[in-house]
């Protein structure tokens, strides 16, 4: 029987607090965002109508579910991206219980790759949640696949500030760039590009 999309969120939400509490080794622990952050991100995607998304980080695809639930009434889609095969796999299991997989695009590579050959300004919202040390070498394609106007949303702002220091730094001072830090969930770090390269929006918008 396919689940609701609520009972299966209810579901993956036990399995990854049960796996992670059993497994202290990263690579086979699902770490995904809090319930909080998938609502604070479904809000960010109707807000913004955000029809064209890219997710680093797909675990098993709780996150994608939120993203793919929101841009679905707007006919949107969300493109996710993870390395590990055994993730994609439970990630495919996922996306085809979900009754959302016509608007997922789930991607088995590595992330810098899919960046660098992604068209620039194709993407509303970037919601990144991977490897932390790789940020900064992955911000200038991020920021030229961002279109005028699109959101760079970060995950673990809060939780492992030492590590997204780097990364934070380089964004915030970007004179094309606004950023801001929510405290939901593990920290949301945002920001959100100008309408113009020079940093200013149009005269009269
Ligand atoms: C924090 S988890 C993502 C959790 C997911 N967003 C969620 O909330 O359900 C980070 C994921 O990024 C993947 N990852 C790490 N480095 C990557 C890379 N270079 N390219 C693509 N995926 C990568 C890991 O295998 C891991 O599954």
């Amino acid at each position: 029987m396919v689940p609701s999309l609520e009972a299966l969120k209810a579901e993956l939400e036990r399995f990854g607090r049960a796996n992670d509490e059993r497994h202290a080794e990263r690579a086979l622990r699902m770490l995904n965002i809090t319930r909080d952050t998938g609502e604070f991100l479904a809000v960010l995607v109707r807000a913004l109508q955000a029809r064209r998304i890219l997710e680093i980080g797909t675990s098993n695809g709780y996150s994608t579910l939120w993203l793919a639930e929101a841009t679905r009434d707007l006919d949107g889609s969300v493109t996710t991206v993870e390395l590990s095969e055994a993730k994609v796999q439970l990630a495919r299991e996922t996306f085809a219980r979900s009754g959302l997989a016509s608007h997922i695009r789930l991607l088995h590579e590595e992330a810098g790759r899919v960046l660098d050959r992604t068209e620039s300004e194709d993407c509303d919202l970037v919601f990144l949640d991977s490897e932390r040390s790789e940020y900064p070498g992955w911000w200038p394609q991020i920021r030229r696949v961002l279109r005028p106007g699109g959101l760079l949303v970060v995950d673990n702002a809060t939780s492992h500030p030492g590590q997204m220091a780097p990364f934070m730094d380089l964004v915030r001072t970007d004179p094309a760039f606004t950023t801001c830090l929510a405290t939901v969930g593990n920290g949301e770090f945002m920001a959100v590009k100008a309408l113009l390269e020079s940093g200013r929006n149009p005269v009269g918008s």
